[in-house]
């Protein structure tokens, strides 16, 4: 599925970029030169090799303790309140009074995303789901921090995919089907894709709407060093380093539509956004 594995790369965040460094990894030392990705000054890896065409994983999970405290506490208000309005617009757009409201976040993280539907549909119950516990644990937190606030919002940990009757045990309110499934930044995760699809699949109601937001890899390489340059520029080489790893992790707008089309999801359209993120968002087969 990978195009091969740079294992234990930290990953910061750089310009709309999921990704943080835990500060005892920030001594790395990784530079985009001459089409090559140095780690460490002495691994060598040939972005042409990997980034234009192959992918290669990150690793899955963010569970270290305190990468997922630096990620919870970096500053992604900007995208994050985009993508909140997006999904709220599509929902408003496209509303269906014949389904029960309930919302699944994958890839939940801290709960950047769910926090503010929840804020925004309080009334509306909703799941953050995300594997790492270190990343529920700072979900819970600060959901626990203002109960009163986040009346019908929970958190679970659970690393996708689940064996057959996985959620099963959950209070009803927040069981499956869900009639709305974001994701934001969690695709390029995925060392198998089709995890992400299958659980849309699977626990999406009929009719429901999905969104996803992911980074899109670049074309080439001279696109990706490109890229790497204009949104991380002037950042710390490890900064680009990583930028330049989680591009290089993500998918083609195409690969995805592939993709889709393995999971039987082809209702769903992928649409490039920008010049670095792709979006899949419609609905579920009524
Ligand atoms: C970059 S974060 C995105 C968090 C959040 N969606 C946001 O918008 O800030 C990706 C998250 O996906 C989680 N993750 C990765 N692979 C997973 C899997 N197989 N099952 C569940 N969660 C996973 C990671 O632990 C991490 O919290």
């Amino acid at each position: 599925m990978c195009g091969g594995r740079v294992a234990g790369l930290a990953s910061p965040r750089v310009d709309g970029v999921r990704a943080v460094v835990p500060p005892e990894s920030a001594g790395l030392d990784g530079v985009v030169s001459m089409g090559w990705l140095w780690l460490n000054g002495w691994v060598r890896i040939d972005i042409g090799a990997f980034a234009g065409m192959k992918r290669i994983c990150e690793p899955e999970l963010m569970d270290d303790p305190l990468q997922a405290r630096v990620y919870s506490e970096a500053d992604f208000s900007i995208d994050d309140a985009a993508f909140t309005a997006e999904v709220l617009a599509l929902r408003a757009e496209t509303a269906s009074s014949a389904l029960e409201e309930k919302i699944l976040d994958l890839g939940c993280g801290p709960g950047n995303i769910s926090f503010r539907l929840a804020a925004a549909l309080p009334a509306v119950p909703l799941l953050g789901l995300d594997g790492a516990a270190a990343m529920v644990e700072l979900a819970e937190r600060r959901r626990q921090a203002s109960p009163e606030r986040w009346p019908r919002l929970t958190f679970a940990r659970a690393r996708l995919p689940l064996p057959a009757g996985g959620l099963r045990d959950l209070p009803a309110a927040f069981a499956p089907p869900y009639s709305l499934l974001v994701s934001n930044s969690f695709l390029h995760h995925l060392h198998d894709p089709a995890v992400l699809w299958r659980a849309v699949a699977r626990w999406g109601a009929p009719g429901a709407l999905v969104m996803v937001r992911d980074l899109r890899r670049p074309e080439s390489p001279e696109a990706l060093r490109e890229q790497v340059e204009r949104h991380a520029g002037n950042a710390p080489a490890v900064l680009r380093r990583d930028y330049a790893a989680s591009l290089a992790a993500a998918f083609r707008p195409e690969e995805v539509e592939a993709q889709l089309a393995a999971a039987g999801l082809e209702d769903l359209r992928v649409s490039p956004r920008d010049d670095r993120y792709l979006d899949v968002s419609g609905r579920l087969p009524a």
